[in-house]
């Protein structure tokens, strides 16, 4: 005889590592909290609809909270036999009320239960996830506010580009963030909707009410096809890819901040609270934490093409693979948000080096657009401008000098159109601060970015 909560219709005990296999209660009993809100719930609702006595109902209330405390305190011990968090609740709460505790179940079913409980604890988290991502864009804006005095190289293939404000990088991020932000927000739309109550797959006959239940555990509304409430993982895998572009910003971020700190680059400096040193090498200073930011993201994407592959070709409506749904999910959510909250403290204390950053702008002909669009408002054609100053950098090459070190004269051999005031179209902090259309790196433009940003969190 089994002597499982299902085991009337077995004989056979089950064998001891399929328990092992079967069992989910070691990571799903991180929904504890969950199943039983979703448990009370459910129970009130039995009661209301006069499917349960009141009575009954309040004793089974009352197991239920004495659960949550045994939990709490670390006194509940899970048992790999109980298979999962739902049975082990379950369990317990038979042998803390007694016959009257196999009531719970009515009208339900573990397969609506364990869609409920996983949109309960993901729309916990996605609330937590947004938090701190305020939090670092809260930073970022910050950051970019302090340093608008401070000039830098933007890159393209990594090659010096042009010169753009450090500010104007910054907030390249905070959009990043912010589109993450809204991309949680609009997945939390699609958490917000009730599985429970569609039972195994079919529904029930009892005749239950979902629009209460999803009352009490504060969803929007409850789902509308039984048969596709418990099949639906895509919740789970929109907050994986949520989490998946969310962390591959904060590694192209982390990324920078590597390179940026290299005696090579020497742009910033991190502060020494978030690195850490060599055993060998009395000189290093390594930026750890940034590149384990940069190494979750593979645990982040795994995690995504984990339950992605799971979830394919899955014939409805419930199966076991479904059960591999948490642990993906679990480890990309830690992961992710270990990366955010430690980012955001870190990023507030790195020091731009100012003098580095404009040195290196002033390198690599940073200006040279600036030169080809001085003389199309002479009046020179576009192209023929882009030739002419692709000649004159060939030429400032050859001699070692910056295009704003060349003479007059020696401008004017590649077009007389040349006056003095080149320089100061070919300036680098002028070319920086002087790009104010819409979205461009001018003061007067990043400015308006950080004034809308300081908006939009204020609004959060
Ligand atoms: N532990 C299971 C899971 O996580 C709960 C649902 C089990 N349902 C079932 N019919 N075996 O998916």
């Amino acid at each position: 005889m089994s002597k499982k909560l299902w085991g009337g219709r077995f004989e056979l005990p089950t064998d001891k590592f399929v328990d092992e296999f079967n069992a989910s209660i070691h990571f799903d009993k991180r929904l504890y909290k969950y199943d039983i809100k979703g448990s009370l719930a459910h129970v009130e609702m039995l009661s209301k609809q006069g499917i349960i006595h009141p009575d009954e109902a309040e004793t089974i209330k009352e197991g239920l909270l004495q659960i949550l405390e045994e939990i709490e305190e670390g006194k509940f011990e899970f048992k790999t036999e109980q298979e999962d968090i739902h049975m082990a609740i379950e369990s317990r709460l038979k042998e803390i009320v007694g016959d009257v505790g196999g009531k719970l179940h009515t009208a339900r079913s573990r397969n609506d239960q364990v869609a409920v409980d996983f949109k309960m604890f993901l729309k916990d988290m996605v609330n937590e996830v947004k938090m701190y991502l305020k939090d670092l864009m809260e930073v970022i804006v910050k950051k970019a506010e302090e340093n608008l005095d401070v000039i830098m190289p933007g890159f393209t293939h990594l090659q010096t580009a042009q010169p753009i404000l450090y500010s104007h990088y910054l907030m390249a991020y905070f959009q990043m963030f912010k589109r993450d932000y809204e991309r949680f927000s609009d997945a939390y739309k699609r958490l917000d909707e009730n599985p429970l109550g569609a039972c195994a797959l079919a529904g029930t006959t009892f005749p239950i009410d979902r629009f209460f239940t999803t009352e009490l555990l504060g969803f929007s509304k409850p789902t509308e096809n039984s048969l596709d409430s418990v099949s639906d993982r895509d919740f789970a895998l929109e907050i994986l890819s949520a989490a998946s572009i969310c962390q591959m910003h904060l590694s192209r971020l982390s990324e920078e901040i590597i390179i940026y700190a290299t005696s090579e680059f020497d742009f910033i400096e991190l502060s020494d609270d978030y690195c850490t040193g060599s055993s060998i090498m009395p000189q290093k200073k390594n930026p750890d934490v940034a590149e384990l930011i940069r190494g979750k993201t593979g645990n982040i994407y795994g995690s995504m093409i984990s339950l992605f592959t799971t979830m394919k070709a899955l014939p409805l409506a419930y199966n076991k693979d479904m059960q591999e749904d948490k642990q993906p999910v679990f480890r990309a959510l830690d992961d992710l948000m270990g990366s955010l909250k430690i980012m955001a403290p870190m990023l507030e204390k790195v020091k731009a080096k100012k003098e580095n950053m404009l040195k290196s702008a002033s390198k690599g002909y940073s200006t040279a657009t600036e030169l080809a669009d001085y003389l199309v408002r002479k009046g020179i054609p576009f192209r023929d401008a882009h030739f002419i100053v692709g000649k004159t950098v060939k030429y400032a090459i050859e001699k070692n000098k910056q295009l704003d070190e060349l003479s007059l004269d020696e401008l004017k051999q590649f077009c007389d159109k040349i006056e003095n005031d080149v320089y100061k179209y070919i300036n680098v902090v002028n070319a920086a601060k002087n790009k104010n259309s819409y979205g461009g790196t001018g003061l007067e433009s990043v400015k308006v970015q950080i004034e809308n940003a300081k908006k939009y969190i204020k609004n959060l």
